[in-house]
């Protein structure tokens, strides 16, 4: 197992053990507090062999270094110092974390040619070590060897290995760790978001996804299970008509975190939890179907999200909303062109039951307006594999009915490099839904899959400010990146963090 490193902040020192990690300006420079630590200057002595110049997020380290009693030390390099941002420390942390091997007793010393980085940089470095150490590898018994083979015994001794201790030495170690109980709140958001995705879905069906949920109780979140009783007398035929195929039931979670004035209007997040995507009687191929474990993507950056506010007792008032059902097929499953009844009264004609997300989402936007009356509404679905033609992997599909609402989300993609590029809304692709037979179908043509698959959520949300957020290409598969390993990336969840923290707290 990967253990979770402790992380604590302290004035500088030099360091009499372990591993030292330092960083380096462009061109190789070290601050003082760093040089201090490499009396004999062994380290920068490497930097040429090594072909280090202090690029960014680059390493170059020196076993057992002459002149000290360290077992190593490591250079990382910081670029151009004058560009360093707060995503540029979390990668940086990023950076440390790949670097740390076998280490257990770690010092980082946070200083640069004229630079000393403030509370909230080193929060930021801290947030990124714990980003990338995270892997999932809790149903690993057996730890890969380098030739491929695998030794339990290994395992076993690894199980019983220690994690890495760091101690972050900076300037103002107080408000470092001020800055980073804040910042630790939205990484075990993230990483529980994580989690909940690359679970697979035999561990993660509906109603254990549902008890994920209950256990926010703990943070100060209420918490409601709706069961399908609850939602067959809400008239939640469209949400349900997707469950029937599964033996698996169906829930629908409510999150409530009330850290706001009472009077303020919540704001609310909705997210699409599908635990396994099989297309139902629209049956997807084979190859790939695998990844249909990560289809309650949005359910799970929502929970993350709740639990991140929680636990850093965020000043608003929240809702998360999660749809939780299996797309199976069974002889109960529902067929194409069936036709169901929404909680809103629009009928709906299932022409294709693989366009299962939307019809989730119907009566969880529905019913979240209806009874939350909220300031707005997010909603996060790892809906439309044509938002990955369209954008790929690196920004998810932004589509808003409200100007402001769209370009606070954009702003808050730029500055947690959760990145969303907005799609377009209008009656010609909301034409493209009409249907002989009900009021809408759940399919349109051949073209704009992804802005068809808005329309249609559209339908669901009245004139409350709205934004829906196809991350289909973005939390799942995720490429690996310098905050994150694993193939679920916990996308959203530090987004509308950020989001909530600029501009609806206080
Ligand atoms: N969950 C999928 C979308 C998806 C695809 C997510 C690949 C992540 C990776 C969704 O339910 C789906 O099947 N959408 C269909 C819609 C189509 C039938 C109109 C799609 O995108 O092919
Ligand atoms: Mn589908
Ligand atoms: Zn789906």
């Amino acid at each position: 197992m990967t253990l979770r490193p402790s992380i604590s902040f302290a004035k500088f020192a030099v360091p009499k053990k372990g591993s030292v990690f330092v960083f380096a300006a462009d061109g190789g420079g070290l601050g003082e507090a760093a040089k201090a630590c490499d009396p004999a200057g062994a380290l920068a002595r490497a930097f040429p062999v090594a072909d280090f110049s202090g690029k960014f997020a680059s390493s170059a380290e020196v076993l057992a270094p002459e002149g000290t009693s360290v077992d190593r030390l490591v250079a990382v390099g910081a670029g151009k110092v004058s560009a360093l941002d707060d995503n540029a420390w979390l990668k940086l942390g990023g950076a440390v974390a790949a670097s740390l091997r076998k280490a257990t007793e770690v010092a980082v010393i946070l200083d640069l040619p004229e630079l000393q980085p403030d509370g909230r940089q080193a929060a930021s470095l801290a947030a990124g070590i714990l980003l990338r150490s995270y892997a999932f590898d809790k149903y690993k018994t057996r730890k890969d060897k380098e030739d491929g083979q695998s030794d339990a015994k290994d395992a076993r001794k690894a199980e019983a290995a220690k994690p890495a201790k760091i101690t972050i030495h900076c300037a103002d170690p107080a408000a470092a760790k001020k800055a980073f109980a804040g910042e630790e709140a939205v990484v075990d958001g993230v990483l529980l978001a994580r989690d909940l995705v690359n679970e697979p879905a035999n561990a993660l069906g509906p109603i254990e996804f549902a008890e994920r949920v209950k256990a926010l109780e703990q943070l100060g979140v209420e918490v409601e299970i709706l069961t399908e009783k609850e939602m067959k007398k809400l008239g939640m035929g469209s949400l349900l008509g997707v469950a029937q195929g599964s033996p698996r039931g169906a829930r629908l979670a409510v999150m409530r975190w009330n850290g706001g004035k009472a009077k303020d209007a919540p704001l609310a997040f909705v997210g699409k939890g599908v635990t396994f995507d099989t297309g139902g009687n629209s049956m997807k191929p084979a190859s790939g179907m695998e990844d249909m474990k990560g289809d309650m993507g949005g359910a799970a950056a929502v929970t993350g999200l709740i639990h991140a506010l929680a636990t850093r007792k965020a000043k608003a008032n929240v809702v998360g909303v999660v749809g939780l059902v299996e797309n199976a097929v069974d002889g109960h499953a529902q067929r194409p062109g069936d036709i169901v009844t929404s909680m809103s009264g629009q009928t709906i004609e299932v022409l294709n039951t693989d366009a299962e997300g939307r019809l989730v989402l119907a009566d969880a936007l529905w019913y979240t307006n209806d009874r939350f009356k909220p300031k707005f509404m997010i909603n996060l679905a790892t809906l439309t594999g044509a938002i990955m033609v369209a954008l790929g992997q690196h920004y998810a599909g932004l589509f808003s009915n409200n100007d402001e609402l769209a370009g606070r989300l954009s702003g808050a993609g730029q500055a947690s490099q959760e990145r969303l590029w907005r799609m377009p809304l209008g009656p010609e692709y909301d034409k493209l839904i009409d249907s002989k037979n009900a009021d809408m179908k759940n399919i349109g043509g051949r073209y704009g899959g992804a802005i068809i698959a808005a329309q249609f959520l559209q339908r669901f949300v009245k004139d409350t400010p709205w934004a829906h957020l196809d991350i289909a290409g973005t939390a799942m598969a995720a490429p690996s990146s310098e905050i994150n390993q694993s193939w679920g990336s916990g996308f959203g969840v530090r987004l509308l963090d950020r989001l909530v923290r600029d501009h609806y707290e206080g």
